[in-house]
């Protein structure tokens, strides 16, 4: 596989150790450090900032230049020409779908949208107040007691069936989430309907216009997968335990859910909810600068990319078509939102430490725009997220894989006798 090599001279070891170097066909090449554990190393790596855990084929992110791509294909490009279930196929299949592959992609998620009535006494056993995220986490793992036929993991064709059907639920469930929180009766899918503007359907009842529904398209397209990410690296370790397919998403749910990850685009609502006005913008930049002050500005920066998110760039296209058609640029929270950007965009703390608007910027208030309340965003990242996490636990399974086991630098007590209740 490679013929280049690293040689790590370590204090006590007499010769170097040898370690291959692999490379990718895009990125860093990576070091293999198995031949470690023989000398009795391991390596140190908390957070996973330099570690590759996997060999996958799915989707690449240069975060210096701004690049996402799936399958190869560049997000603004698949954004423009293409639609989410077409990027789920491609994600799945590692090739973009002829017309004949498309439809019969449709046609088996139409087939597979509706929930079964045990679901949705589950989700109405929840109370109102409980977060959306606590009822989707459960009902994703109790589908794996709906389908017991298609949970054999070592059959290549009964995986596919569960991706599809677990992608195909998804917007089912979100709405009967947010629909059982307002004391509403859920709405069956309507399959005339494309996907996106379905899940619209099933949360408010109504039919959206032809911009709405292309701009929640795009909110689902832009989530769909973004490489190793804490909830998708979750979702192929619950795997690799062979546990079946709606266990593992449901904990790229659970992971998905905290506030360093999908939380953010409600974070970034409540921020402008807190800022109010335009008149307070300047003080709460100000803070964002100070040192001495923990408050950052919500939905600027990012871990990966540090010069532009793809992806912020396609949503921002779309919020200013879904803000004209709604005639929204009045809004006086929308307002902050645009003022805050293009004085972010302008001042020289945030262009010198590269800390752009990110795609949860956006998403945050294109999603308020649609009028999805905060509490359902990441009910939404997560059904928008979930042919990633279902496209790289197939992938995983359909290679020789081992349990994922990291190790530790245990740094407790050396080895003590037990000390009796009346002498502690
Ligand atoms: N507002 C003000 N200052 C910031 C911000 C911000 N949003 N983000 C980073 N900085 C500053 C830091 O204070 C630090 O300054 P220093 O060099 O003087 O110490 C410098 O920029 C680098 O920040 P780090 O935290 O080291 O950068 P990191 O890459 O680790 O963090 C992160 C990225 C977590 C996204 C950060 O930018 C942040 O907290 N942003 C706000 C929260 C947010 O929008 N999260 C969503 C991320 S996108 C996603 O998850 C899909």
């Amino acid at each position: 596989m490679t013929d280049k090599k690293a040689h790590l001279t370590v204090d006590g070891i007499d010769d170097p150790v040898e370690l291959a170097i692999y490379p990718g066909t895009l990125g860093p090449d990576v070091v293999d450090v198995g031949p470690l554990t023989k000398q009795g190393l391991f390596t140190y790596d908390p957070g996973f900032v330099s570690t590759a855990a996997c060999e996958s084929k799915i989707t690449f992110i240069d975060g210096a230049n701004g690049v996402l791509l799936h399958g190869g294909y560049p997000i603004e490009e698949l954004a423009e020409h293409s639609n989410h279930l077409e990027v789920c196929y491609l994600l799945l299949n590692g090739e973009l779908p002829n017309q004949q592959e498309l439809e019969s992609f449709i046609e088996e998620i139409d087939a597979n949208r509706s929930v079964d009535d045990s679901i949705a006494k589950l989700i109405a056993s929840f109370a109102r107040d409980a977060h959306p995220m606590s009822m989707l986490c459960s009902a994703t793992a109790a589908l794996a007691a709906q389908y017991h036929d298609n949970l054999d993991i070592s059959e290549e064709q009964q995986r596919y069936n569960s991706a599809v059907n677990i992608i195909a639920k998804m917007p089912t469930l979100a709405a009967m989430c947010y629909r059982h929180s307002k004391g509403l009766a859920p709405i069956a899918p309507d399959t005339r309907l494309r996907y996106a503007e379905n899940f619209l359907y099933m949360m408010s009842g109504e039919h959206v216009s032809e911009t709405l529904a292309r701009a929640m398209n795009r909110v689902f397209l832009l989530h769909a997968d973004h490489e190793q990410n804490a909830s998708t690296s979750t979702v192929r370790l619950a795997g690799s335990s062979g546990t079946n397919p709606y266990a593992a998403i449901a904990a790229g749910v659970a992971t998905l859910w905290g506030p360093s990850h999908g939380g953010a685009n409600e974070a970034v609502l409540n921020m402008l909810n807190e800022i109010g006005d335009e008149s307070r913008i300047d003080e709460f930049v100000a803070r964002a600068k100070d040192k001495d002050d923990p408050f950052r500005l919500m939905g600027f920066g990012h871990r990966v990319y540090k010069n532009f998110d793809p992806r912020s760039r396609v949503m921002k296209k779309c919020c200013d078509e879904v803000f004209s058609e709604l005639g929204l640029e009045e809004d006086p929270l929308l307002k902050v939102a645009i003022r805050l950007e293009k004085i972010a965009l302008e001042d020289d703390y945030f262009i010198s430490k590269k800390l752009y608007p990110n795609v949860d910027f956006y998403s945050g208030i294109l999603l308020k725009a649609l009028g999805i309340p905060v509490e359902l965003f990441t009910v939404i990242f997560a059904t928008g997220r979930t042919p990633g996490w279902i496209a790289h636990w197939h992938e995983m399974l359909s290679e020789p894989y081992k349990i994922g086991r990291p190790r530790q630098l245990y740094t407790g007590s050396t080895k003590r006798s037990f000390v009796a209740m009346a002498d502690r």
